[in-house]
């Protein structure tokens, strides 16, 4: 039995979907415990391309496939995933997709406030994706929120829609200035998607659970990143759940005895999408090249990710918020052909060096990277399936980087498709 959490250690997109849905074969059960369709998971399998935004990505495994209460769900957009995947001959009913009763929904208000929100702020928005997933946690943290087991009883469903309608329709109106919600318009569309997602809904603690005890392999998928993370993250510049390993628990119902291995995926470079600081950013033709070579537009909005050199300080501190047991290294292949790659090894702050990431945004502007050089690769690597068959410089880049994090490496990736791959250690032989 081994139970492995997967996280993003970075800012998001480091590449969680190819290696869930690459572990996946060795699991029984895949559960996603947290974020919304503000996730874009991208899978290729066979040379074809499949991107999930609320669906766990150990669907393409035919794995079943669990929505935890700790998501935020959107019934229109998760109608259309499923249809999408079974249009695309992926099997999809209420055997292999289940979601948590105590999920909460994403309301159209919800969507129509983050960005109406986000227009208000002008410079200052946060660039979230628009999706509502910040007004829906705010109602979820204030118990307002409705959940999947309201949507499944009418009378509790309308009920609440028309007391929360009242107070988002003045908000809306008066205060952001919007187009308000029709609350008998949301109580009929809702009644369709109940009566499609009802053999759905179900109880996920007791199924992962159940799954436990039966000595199954579950694994928990993360979206997001460390430092997209509400507590931990750079906030306000964040989302809005906790990203990091130990929400797998809260947002799944298990308890931690039951976990055995926490995997941290680290992208060989960084990347951020929307507004907030980023310490190793570039700004040159490095920058450039880098987001070209890894094509980097979110997998959701579309948006060109910002892009940087790795940052140890903050790969550090992903190890230490999240317990990393090892770590799964994408993208290396996007390196190769650079003469010098660079690693920023810590922040210099007045003078003196900083070695843990600061809470305070003012001393992180403050910060200048300090960097570490190493020599690069010109090879192309994406072909390659063995450790010793990668050029040395690029052996020693992963090396360093296991020093630096004080954590194994576990697997690296080379390209996008699921088998293009380098098995270091597998995290469920060694767990
Ligand atoms: P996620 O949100 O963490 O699942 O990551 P995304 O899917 O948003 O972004 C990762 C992108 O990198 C996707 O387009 C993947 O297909 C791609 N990708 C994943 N691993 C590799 C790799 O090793 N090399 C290259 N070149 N692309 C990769
Ligand atoms: P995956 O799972 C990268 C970012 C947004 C924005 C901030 C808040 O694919 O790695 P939100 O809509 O969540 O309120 O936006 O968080 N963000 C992501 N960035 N990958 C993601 O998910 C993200 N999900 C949210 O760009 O800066
Ligand atoms: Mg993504």
């Amino acid at each position: 039995m081994s139970n492995i959490i997967i996280v993003g250690t970075q800012w998001g997109d480091e590449g969680k979907g190819k290696i869930v849905d690459l572990l996946a074969e060795f699991a029984d059960v895949v559960v996603r415990f947290q974020g919304g369709n503000n996730a874009g998971h991208t899978m290729v399998v066979k040379g074809e391309q499949f991107i999930s935004h609320l669906v766990p990505s150990g669907i393409l495994q035919k794995k079943i496939c669990l929505l935890g209460n700790g998501m935020v769900v959107d019934p229109a957009v998760l109608l259309d995933e499923i249809d999408y995947l079974i249009s695309r001959g992926v099997s999809v009913s209420p055997d292999n997709l289940k979601i948590s009763e105590k999920a909460h929904l994403i309301m159209p208000y919800h969507n129509q406030i983050d960005i109406a929100r986000e227009g208000m702020k002008g410079h200052k928005k946060i660039g979230t994706t628009g999706r509502g997933i910040g007004p829906c946690y705010e109602d979820k943290a204030s118990r307002r929120g409705i959940r999947f087991i309201d949507l499944i009883e009418p009378e509790v469903f309308s009920e609440k829609v028309r007391a929360v309608a009242e107070e988002k329709n003045f908000y809306l109106k008066h205060y952001l200035g919007t187009e308000t919600v029709n609350p008998d318009q949301i109580i009929e569309q809702f009644g369709k998607y109940a009566a499609r997602f009802a053999p759905h809904v179900t109880n996920v603690s007791v199924e992962i659970h159940a799954a436990v005890k039966a000595g199954k392999n579950v694994l928990f998928e993360g979206a997001q990143g460390t430092h997209l993370d509400i507590d931990h993250g750079t906030y306000p510049y964040v989302t809005s759940s906790n990203t990091v390993a130990g929400n797998a628990c809260c947002g799944t119902g298990v308890g931690p005895k039951e976990i055995s291995g926490i995997l941290g995926i680290v992208k060989a470079y960084t990347t951020r999408v929307g507004e907030g600081p980023f310490p190793s950013e570039l700004f040159d033709d490095i920058g450039d090249r880098i987001q070209k070579k890894g094509a980097e537009f979110g997998a959701t909005t579309g948006r060109k990710r910002r892009c940087g050199w790795l940052d140890a300080v903050i790969l550090r501190n992903a190890v230490r918020l999240n317990g990393l047991t090892g770590l799964v290294i994408t993208k290396l292949d996007v390196l190769g052909g650079l003469e010098h790659i660079k690693i920023c090894i810590g922040y210099e702050y007045q003078g003196k060096m900083l070695h843990d990431f600061p809470a305070s945004l003012k001393i992180l502007a403050a910060c200048k990277p300090v960097y570490e050089t190493l020599p690069g690769w010109s090879e192309d690597i994406s072909g390659l399936r063995k450790m010793e068959e990668l050029p040395e410089n690029a052996k020693k880049y992963l090396r360093r980087i296991e020093e630096l994090t004080e954590t194994p490496l576990q697997i690296v990736s080379v390209s996008p498709g699921r088998e293009e791959t380098i098995i270091v250690k597998h995290p469920f032989e060694t767990v």
